[in-house]
């Protein structure tokens, strides 16, 4: 055996791999900062389109600035005709989020010039973030019998995004709580997908590979997955009597709970308590308050029983699920907004490159004879 002498850090935790001027967040008061901006001023005053400038240019944009992005954003929506028919024969019993991954991959074989590693790679940037909603549109429209997609010029991100799902403009309440949601989810510090992402980039690899890396990383149900389950507890659970019942014998299973926990926030993350609110708005204006209640009530248990606090996946799910966004779209939500993101911490990553690349703590034996395979057994 070989004695390494550094300790472990398990997940990375605490460990401080780079600088970033991108996101900060203190997790022992419950603060989220995006470019020096408080994502709660963020969220009650400013729209998708303007955070994503803020990612990718470190400071707000001017007037003209932002009808500038939001008219380039609006013209990058279209997809290749090629990359459309190539949505068009994947099986429609696909998961959505390995449709964006695939997708997201292959468009960079219709797009190499965007392709390329550097500070040019913000017109990627901006075509990814643009053409998110196109390609789960394309898909999700096909698999459920609605029209064909149009791109919609006259609509914000956030509202073509649910015109892609839904092929209904959302109405002036829903089209706020949803670019609120995007404006929350655009940016999270060195999450894991965003951490894959800078990993990818350090290679010097180009962006697209990077965003591809990101968008399988944050498949997974202890990232992006997790408001998706989410749904699924409230339905398991049905009514707030049984909250208290359901979620004691999960946790007495040592079942996780989604929604709940974070490796950074100690308290209450901002932007569930957001979202809290975004949920009780929603669900009063469709004058049903059954999932609000209910999450009131799974929160207040895995509080008294666990100590957790709510994370941004608890209240979104409900939200989502009001405008009448499918289970399966909202970790694909989720990257239509995180891409800004993913892209801003990409082009961060090749101005000040250094490859990522950690060391393990070695296990295993060193010294161990080589037996020839006949003598194996
Ligand atoms: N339900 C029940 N127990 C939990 C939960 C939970 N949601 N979260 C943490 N714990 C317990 C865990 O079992 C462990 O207990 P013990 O020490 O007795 O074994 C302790 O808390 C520490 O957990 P950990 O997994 O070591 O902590 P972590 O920092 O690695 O976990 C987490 C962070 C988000 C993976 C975890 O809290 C979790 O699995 N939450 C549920 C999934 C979820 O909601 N994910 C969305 C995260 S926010 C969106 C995003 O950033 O993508």
């Amino acid at each position: 055996m070989v004695e390494s002498s550094p300790e472990v850090q398990h997940g990375l935790q605490d460990v401080v791999a780079l600088e970033s001027r991108i996101c900060f967040i203190d997790g022992h008061q419950g603060r989220l900062i995006y470019d020096g901006y408080d994502i709660r001023d963020l969220a009650s005053k400013s729209n998708f389109e303007e955070v994503a400038y803020l990612l990718w240019y470190g400071r707000l944009p001017t007037g003209d600035q932002l009808a500038a992005l939001r008219a380039r954003l609006v013209e990058l929506r279209q997809l290749p005709a090629a990359m459309a028919e190539r949505i068009d024969s994947m099986p429609a019993t696909a998961t959505p989020m390995d449709v964006l991954r695939t997708a997201v991959s292959e468009l960079a074989l219709f797009e190499p010039e965007e392709t390329r590693p550097g500070p040019s790679s913000i017109g990627g940037a901006q075509r990814l973030t643009a053409v998110l909603p196109s390609i789960l549109g394309q898909f999700h429209r096909r698999r459920a019998g609605l029209p064909p997609l149009t791109t919609r010029p006259d609509l914000s991100h956030a509202s073509y995004l649910l015109y892609a799902l839904l092929n209904r403009d959302p109405s002036e309440l829903e089209g706020r709580a949803l670019d609120v949601a995007l404006i929350l989810h655009a940016d999270h510090e060195l999450n894991a997908s965003t951490f894959a992402a800078r990993v990818t980039a350090s290679t010097l690899s180009d962006l697209y590979s990077a965003v591809t890396s990101a968008v399988g990383t944050l498949k997974g149900p202890l990232h992006g997955g997790a408001n998706e389950r989410v749904m699924e507890l409230l339905d398991e659970i049905g009514t707030p009597e049984r909250a208290e019942e359901v979620v004691k014998s999960k946790l007495a299973r040592h079942e996780r709970i989604m929604g709940f926990g974070h490796r950074v926030y100690k308290v209450e993350d901002p932007r569930a308590t957001i979202l809290r609110e975004w949920s009780r708005r929603i669900g009063e204006s469709k004058g049903d308050l059954h999932y609000y209640e209910l999450l009131r009530k799974v929160e207040e248990v895995v509080h008294r029983e666990k100590g957790l606090y709510p994370n941004v996946d608890l209240y979104s799910g409900s939200v989502y699920t009001f405008m009448g966004i499918p289970h399966d779209l909202f970790t694909p939500v989720f990257a239509a907004s995180r891409v800004a993101g993913w892209t801003a911490h990409v082009l961060e990553e090749y101005q000040d490159l250094r490859l990522i690349r950690p060391t393990a703590k070695y296990i295993g034996p060193t010294d161990l004879p080589y037996v020839p395979i006949a003598g194996r057994n």
